[in-house]
């Protein structure tokens, strides 16, 4: 088994192997304790995974149950963490009670802010199923739910305390579903760790392992994304664009990718990096059947991205490619944006 440390303000572990899901329920107590466990899952995962869960936990002692919430983004909303934090009250949890994540970033991100504030804050578990989930939003802390306004507008940083990553439960996903992960593999390729783009064809295990010690050491450095913490964004203020532009037809990963070649030719484009930089990014990225380019307008991408949460006032920072490997951080006037976005075409 890998095991990977996370010491931000709080410290815990992300246990990676095949077959974790069985014994999770042992780690989950060693973790955090208590007496009852809420196992919080979607409507797809629940018929796949949860039985398996829900049976380790209560042979490790939990009087276990399980709120299953419809699958999609659209269940990430003040309604159903409401509908969550009613069942934890009506099931009698207390604050030494426990609270378990399964599934992919959605799940995660509802019960981690159901976890931060219920009673003002009882300990969870992730256990992603998704690729994209265990290798950036089960680590690091960042709960959320969306607003009719936007996207994770309502959330606290509350670490959890751990992650299970039963790389097993990858072999149930969809093909799309699975490449939509290595966007985020690859994205830790362009901003910390060149040689990622060397074992993409080794083992999950491996390559997980590898992006979630990336993860930890900038959470550890910057775990409220005040500095470091933002050059996880890479890519995503454009991505963020197209995934609203395309209706969400485009996977996040999906979206990530293209927003990620496009601020790589911009950065070109203005000689911050050589074009050789976009073509080695491609190139990972059609591998993994990663669509390079969407066809949206400079105009309709800067009006999207003027809306992102990370825009603050007249400015938003955007992470940079200098080489594979290494970013920086530049904050770009808002009325820049389209002239930026046609720069790179
Ligand atoms: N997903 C970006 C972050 O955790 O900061």
């Amino acid at each position: 088994m890998r095991i990977v440390k996370v010491n931000a303000s709080k410290k815990y572990n992300i246990y990676i192997d095949r077959g974790l899901l069985s014994e999770a329920g042992e780690y989950i107590r060693e973790a955090a304790g208590g007496n009852r466990a809420v196992v919080v899952t979607d409507s797809n995962v629940d018929k796949v995974h949860s039985e398996q869960l829900m049976n380790s936990l209560r042979n490790s002692g939990y009087d276990a149950v399980k709120y299953v919430i419809p699958a999609g983004e659209e269940s990430k909303n003040l309604q159903v963490l409401a509908e969550i934090l009613s069942f934890m009250a009506a099931n009698h949890f207390s604050r030494k009670d426990v609270a378990v994540a399964l599934g992919g970033g959605v799940t995660g991100d509802i019960t981690g802010f159901a976890a931060a504030v219920y009673m003002r804050g009882i300990r969870y578990v992730q256990i992603p199923t998704t690729v994209l989930a265990a290798v950036d939003s089960s680590v690091g802390g960042k709960t959320a739910v969306d607003l009719p306004e936007g996207k994770n507008l309502a959330g606290a940083f509350c670490q959890p305390s751990a992650v299970i990553c039963d790389t097993a439960v990858f072999d149930t996903l969809a093909e799309r579903d699975y490449n939509n992960g290595f966007a985020e593999v690859i994205k830790y390729g362009m901003i910390a760790d060149e040689d990622i783009f060397d074992i993409l064809e080794r083992s999950i295990d491996e390559i997980i392992e590898r992006c979630v010690k990336i993860k930890a050491d900038i959470v550890n450095e910057d775990e409220f994304e005040s500095g470091r913490r933002q050059i996880l964004n890479f890519g995503h203020s454009i991505g963020h664009a197209y995934e609203k532009l395309s209706g969400f037809s485009m996977l996040h990963g999906e979206a990530v990718a293209c927003g990620m070649v496009k601020i790589c030719r911009i950065a070109a484009a203005k000689g911050i990096c050589a074009d050789s930089c976009a073509d080695r990014l491609t190139e990972a990225l059609m591998k993994f059947g990663l669509p390079v380019k969407a066809d949206y307008s400079a105009e309709d991408v800067a009006e999207m991205m003027k809306m992102d949460k990370k825009a603050s006032g007249d400015s938003i920072n955007l992470v940079l490619p200098l080489k594979p490997g290494r970013v920086k951080i530049e904050k770009t006037p808002l009325e820049s944006l389209k002239d930026l976005l046609e720069t790179g075409e």
